[in-house]
């Protein structure tokens, strides 16, 4: 198996694209009913390879510069979950999204790679606008998306079956001009 690559770094934290030998870690990460309560709930393991397969390693070349990708800490290599930029299920628009692994929760891990990957949308990728879900009660992940400089929007329902029984969320946006301006970088050519 060739080495992971890590193409985007923070001070504690950098970002691979997952491999088939993260499966088992994957697997795991999806059992956890803890993790999952705002991510329609544990999945099986097969549940897990056809995300793994589809939305991860067959998402990466059919969408230059998005995906969903591992989160390792710098110092010790360990995995601790997941940083994301892609499209919402059924719909064009490219959201932002995190998962992480219980070990790793309340160090401001999630915010951390958060921002560099909402930074890397705006200023790498040229994204006009980038939005996010979050389940109602996820009080965490919005406080972790109002962090990295997301605007809350109401609430948006989803058809799609990977949040249809999630019923109304909480819809975030933001749009590259308005987010850019605010920390004095440059607009998008
Ligand atoms: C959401 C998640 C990524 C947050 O990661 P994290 O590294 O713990 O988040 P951070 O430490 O960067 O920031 C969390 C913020 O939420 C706040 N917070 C945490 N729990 C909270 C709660 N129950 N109510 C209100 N705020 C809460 C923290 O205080 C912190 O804000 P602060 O810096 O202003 O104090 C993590 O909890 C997780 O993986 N959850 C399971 C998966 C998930 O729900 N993903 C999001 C799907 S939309």
């Amino acid at each position: 198996m060739s080495q992971p690559e890590f193409w985007l770094h923070t001070d504690r934290l950098m970002l691979r694209r997952f491999t088939l030998g993260d499966r088992n870690w994957l697997r795991d990460l999806y059992a956890d009913a803890d993790v999952t309560r705002y991510l329609g709930g544990t999945k099986t393991a097969a549940q897990v390879d056809h995300l793994l397969e589809t939305r991860m390693l067959e998402y990466y070349d059919a969408h230059p510069g998005l995906g969903i990708w591992m989160t390792v800490e710098r110092a010790t290599g360990e995995r601790l979950g997941f940083h994301l930029l892609n499209n919402i299920q059924g719909e064009t628009l490219i959201q932002v999204g995190f998962a992480l692994a219980k070990a790793a929760w309340g160090r401001g891990v999630g915010t951390e790679m958060a921002a560099a990957v909402l930074r890397y949308g705006f200023v790498d990728l040229g994204l006009p606008r980038v939005v996010a879900i979050a389940s109602l009660p996820n009080l965490a992940s919005q406080r972790v998306l109002e962090k990295i400089g997301l605007r809350r929007h109401g609430v948006r329902a989803f058809a799609h079956p990977a949040y249809a029984a999630e019923g109304p969320m909480a819809w975030f946006e933001r749009d590259a001009p308005d987010w850019l301006a605010e920390r004095a970088l440059p607009p998008p050519h």
